[in-house]
């Protein structure tokens, strides 16, 4: 099994010191660092924008994989890009021309990913699966950190690796909420490629070791 790809979602990181926490990243064996963007409209609630994300670039030697939770992602793809985005993920639920997007991405240097909601199936990435390099799959309504995992998203995870499978795709299965201890060896079991994980992470008293279990956790 390849090894488990781990991105800290400096959501739960302590924004006044946010410095800090990107150089305890930087030192861990952390894959990228995740980003989390909300406009208050495709989700209620706001988090930063590109300021923060340069600045996070600036101290980060991990790439960053920022996740759009966005209405008209189009039109801020290339401020991303500028500001340092290594990957960009957006919703399903919130491009109504997902092909176009997903192309932009790519056509700027980025990997490019969809996020999924959690009541959105996996028989809607039939027509983009080929295209994308992940594939983000919300275990939580995205909004908010430390939220309660939806024990669904199994299933759902195995007809993500079923559909990547027999269409021969590349995408990579990332988690994304209420990843924890608990739940971690189980996901990368089901098929998860990668684990997202803010609360867990941030709220460890020994957020380094956390990420090494998490990196690990067979
Ligand atoms: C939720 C965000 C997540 C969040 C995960 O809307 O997309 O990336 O930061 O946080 P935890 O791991 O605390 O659920
Ligand atoms: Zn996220």
């Amino acid at each position: 099994m390849p090894e488990t790809m781990v991105a800290p979602s400096i959501l739960s990181a302590d924004f006044s010191n946010l410095k800090k926490d990107i150089e305890m990243i930087n030192g861990s064996p952390a894959d990228w660092i995740h980003v989390d963007i909300m406009d208050g409209v495709f989700v209620p609630n706001i988090s930063f924008g590109f300021p923060v994300v340069k600045a996070i670039k600036q101290h980060s030697k991990k790439p960053l994989d920022v996740h759009l939770m966005i209405k008209d992602a189009d039109h801020y793809i290339e401020e991303f890009k500028k500001v340092g985005a290594d990957n960009i993920s957006v919703h399903f639920e919130a491009c109504t021309h997902l092909h176009r997007t997903i192309h932009n991405i790519k056509h700027h240097g980025m990997k490019a990913g969809v996020a999924i909601n959690p009541h959105t199936p996996i028989h809607f990435l039939e027509d983009i699966i080929n295209d994308v390099n992940i594939v983000l799959v919300m275990s939580v309504n995205p909004g908010f950190g430390g939220q309660k995992f939806i024990e669904h998203t199994f299933n759902k995870i195995l007809s993500l690796k079923e559909l990547i499978k027999t269409t021969g795709s590349k995408a990579k299965i990332e988690v994304d909420g209420g990843v924890d201890l608990d739940n971690a060896l189980p996901l990368v079991r089901a098929g998860a490629d990668v684990l997202v994980a803010g609360n867990t992470v941030f709220s460890s008293p020994n957020p380094l070791e956390t990420i090494k279990y998490l990196k690990d956790p067979l």
